[in-house]
């Protein structure tokens, strides 16, 4: 059986979104040793909404090509209209911490869609999953989505590996329903990239900040 020994604590303050990683496979056994950990996510009832794909090697080239020749674009849930106030202000810090990394100077455009672009290359890493839900469920299955991706990422984490959860693959619905050939009646939530962390690689070289306890948290009694 393959473990991992870090305490909770120590996980959920190492992860962080890695975008750079070494090419080399992760054993199949720990895999499956990561799904294992993430089917214990908590879910509404029970109900275990979520269905995973897990794309690898030479398959996920081939669907890493496909894409970059597919010219349709669409989410099944809707992406923000906008984000505004503290919500704009992080995101602009976060983007700006990335931006910094990798060297995309103020204004230039053509460089910062560069590098979102990445995204749709799985930012190099030899692994990546596809989570969707059905779309009946609603709101709350997209909850249960979100404890089973952080399980997930977290279940990466213990391995010493690295991932990063992307809204931005949700872009691609339609093709990735034609390729995985799912019903019409799911919705796709997010990809997540993941692998061995490029560790030298520039846009590994922040981590993000996360507002004060007393800002995000009312403590009553
Ligand atoms: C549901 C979800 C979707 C995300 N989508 C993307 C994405 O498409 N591209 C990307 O570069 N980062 C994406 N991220 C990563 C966030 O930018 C990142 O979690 C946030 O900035 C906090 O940084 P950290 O994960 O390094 O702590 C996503 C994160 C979550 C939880």
């Amino acid at each position: 059986m393959v473990t991992s020994l870090r305490s909770f604590d120590e996980l959920a303050a190492a992860r962080w979104s890695c975008r750079g990683y070494e090419p080399e496979p992760v054993p199949q056994e720990i895999l499956e040793a990561i799904a294992t950990t993430a089917q214990r996510a908590p879910s509404w009832c029970n109900t275990q909404p979520w269905h995973t794909e897990i794309v690898s090697g030479a398959e996920l080239d081939r669907l890493r090509k496909a894409l970059a020749e597919d010219g349709r674009w669409g989410s099944d849930f809707a992406f923000p209209e906008r984000y505004e106030g503290v919500y704009r202000d992080r995101r602009r810090e976060v983007a700006w911490q990335l931006y910094d990394a990798v060297g995309v100077e103020r204004g230039d455009r053509a460089a910062s869609g560069a590098q979102t672009m990445l995204n749709f290359e799985f930012f190099g890493a030899p692994h990546a999953a596809f989570i969707t839900v059905p779309t009946a469920l609603g709101v709350y299955a997209l909850a249960d989505a979100g404890a089973y991706v952080q399980t997930f990422l977290l279940a990466v984490e213990s391995h010493g590996l690295g991932a990063i959860a992307q809204a931005a693959l949700a872009q691609k619905a339609d093709f990735l329903r034609e390729w995985f050939d799912w019903d019409e009646d799911r919705s796709l939530v997010c990809a997540i990239s993941f692998g061995r962390p490029d560790r030298g690689h520039p846009a590994n070289s922040f981590r993000s900040h996360r507002v004060p306890v007393a800002e995000a948290v009312r403590f009553h009694g």
